[in-house]
C-alpha cells in the first residue's frame, strides 16, 4: 500500500493495522491520510493533477467543510468517526450506470458494519445507512464531466463511529456504532472492511447479472410502503413501488408510475 500522509499532527488512525486488514487490489490502496481538509470529495474530485490513481482513497480526521446532500452540513467530531471519499476514474467503472455506483457503496456500508458488529441495518432511498431507525452512515457521490462523459467520480462516505452526542437538527436522528453497540468500535478495521466489501460490489457491478439492486432493495423496508417525497419545495405522495434498472425510484400515484431522481422520502 502506498501511504501518504499530508499535514500531519498527531497520527491518531493506526495506518499499519489498517494495512493488515485492507485486502483490495485497488480500491485504498493508493491511501491518503489527512489531518484536516475542506471535504475529502471536494480534495479528490478538485485536484485531477495530484490525484490520479483510481481507487485512490482519501481518510480525513477533519472537514472544515464537510457536506451531505442538498447542500447539508456533515459534521462530525475530529477523530472519533471515518470521513473518507474514494476516487473513481477507471473509465470501464465510468460507462456503467454510475447510480449502481452509489448503490454499490451504501450495499457495502451496511454489509461491513452486519459483517463486523452484527447490527441489524436498513437502507433508506437515496443513500442513508441506518441502524435501529437512526442514521449512523450517509453517502454522497459527486463528479465531474467532460463532454458528456464522467470523467472522475468520487464517493464520499460519512460514518459516524465512536462520536457519541450529536449538535444540531437532523431530517434523521443520528447514532454512532458506539451507541449501537455500547462499546468502543475499531476504526482501522471497519474501513478496511468497508473497503474490502465495496470492491467486491464495484467488480461485481460490471456483471449485466449483477445483484447490486436486488441485495440494496432487500434492505430497504419501504419498498410497498406509502410514502412522500420531499423534492425542493415540493412534495409528492404515492406507495413506493421498486427501484428501476436504472436506479431511479419509482413512484405509484393513483393513476400513474413516476419516476423520481431525487428527494427526500418518509414513509407516511
Ligand atoms: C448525506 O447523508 O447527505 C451524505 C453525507 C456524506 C458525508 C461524507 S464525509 C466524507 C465526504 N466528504 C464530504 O464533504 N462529504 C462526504
Amino acid at each position: 500500500m502506498l501511504i501518504f500522509v499530508l499535514k500531519t499532527g498527531i497520527q491518531l488512525f493506526d495506518l499499519e493495522k489498517f494495512d493488515l486488514k485492507l485486502g483490495t487490489d485497488t480500491i485504498g490502496r493508493n491511501f491518503i491520510y489527512a489531518h484536516e481538509v475542506s471535504s475529502t470529495n471536494n480534495e479528490l474530485l478538485n485536484n485531477p493533477e495530484y490525484y490520479k490513481t483510481h481507487g485512490s482513497v482519501l481518510l480525513a480526521e477533519k472537514q472544515t467543510s464537510g457536506h451531505g446532500r442538498k447542500g447539508r452540513n456533515w459534521d462530525s467530531n475530529e477523530s472519533m468517526n471515518l470521513t473518507f471519499s474514494i476516487l473513481i476514474s477507471n473509465p470501464k467503472y465510468l460507462k456503467q450506470n454510475i447510480n449502481l455506483i452509489n448503490y454499490a457503496a451504501s450495499l457495502s456500508t451496511a454489509t461491513s458494519i452486519e459483517n463486523l458488529y452484527q447490527l441489524r441495518t436498513e437502507l433508506k432511498w437515496p443513500n442513508d445507512i441506518l441502524v435501529n431507525s437512526k442514521k449512523v452512515a450517509g453517502i454522497l457521490t459527486e463528479s465531474l464531466s467532460q463532454e458528456s462523459n464522467i470523467s472522475r467520480l468520487v464517493v464520499g462516505i460519512g460514518l459516524n463511529v465512536n462520536q457519541i452526542s450529536f449538535q444540531g437538527k437532523f431530517v434523521i436522528p443520528p447514532t454512532s456504532l458506539k451507541k449501537e453497540l455500547g462499546h468502543i468500535a475499531d476504526r482501522e478495521k471497519t474501513l478496511a472492511e468497508l473497503l474490502n466489501v465495496f470492491e467486491e460490489n464495484l467488480e461485481s457491478g460490471l456483471n449485466p447479472h449483477n445483484k447490486i439492486l436486488e441485495e440494496w432493495k432487500s434492505r430497504c423496508n419501504m419498498l410497498g410502503e406509502r410514502i412522500t417525497v420531499h423534492i425542493d419545495e415540493t412534495s409528492k405522495q404515492g406507495i413506493f413501488h421498486d427501484i428501476d434498472e436504472k436506479g431511479f425510484l419509482v413512484l405509484r400515484t393513483d393513476d400513474k408510475f413516476e419516476t423520481l431522481h431525487l428527494g427526500d422520502v418518509h414513509i407516511i
